[in-house]
């Protein structure tokens, strides 16, 4: 038997340690959270987005009252973006979210296991690491590498 491990670092800063681009980024993701639509959870999150050639594509969760049907914020937001520039690598995504007393979280959120799934291949497809910032009161979780919360991924090599 062969024992294998499987980790990552990741930074966790305040926002005034982030370069003024990451900063402004997170802005963006935090401003996305009052475009939700989630009258069921009351869990508004925001995700924004930036492309290599510089453009952001921000985007919210949108609920449904079929649940299974509404849509996270990551996917809203990576969707309409390769949509719209659909050979351009996504360098860094920003996620924030306020909970159901309408402040910001406390902690950190992380993208649910289909966006990573989702993510993963976004960045498997453009062959570049798209790194992560998660917004919270406390601090700000810095990845570089959405890969990185999926160790052992499924992607288009599996096949
Ligand atoms: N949600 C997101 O938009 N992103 C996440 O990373 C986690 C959860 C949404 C889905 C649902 O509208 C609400 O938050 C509560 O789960």
């Amino acid at each position: 038997m062969k024992h294998e491990h499987l980790g990552f670092d990741y930074q966790l800063m305040q926002p005034e340690e982030l370069s003024a681009e990451d900063l402004a980024l997170v802005e963006q993701a935090k401003e996305a959270t009052f475009t939700s639509y989630s009258p069921y959870s009351h869990f508004r999150v925001g995700a924004a987005l930036r492309m290599e050639n510089g453009e952001v594509f921000c985007g919210s969760n949108q609920e449904n009252a079929s649940f299974t049907t509404g849509l996270c914020a990551e996917r809203t937001a990576i969707f309409y973006a390769t949509a719209k520039c659909p050979d351009m690598p996504v360098t860094v995504i920003a996620i924030a979210a306020r909970g159901q007393d309408g402040d910001f979280t406390q902690e950190p959120i992380s993208p649910c296991g289909a966006c990573r799934q989702v993510l993963a291949e976004i960045e498997h497809r453009a062959d570049k690491p798209m790194r992560l910032l998660l917004y919270s009161q406390s601090g700000i979780i810095v990845m570089n590498s959405v890969g990185n919360l999926l160790p052992l991924q499924f992607n288009g090599d599996s096949l």
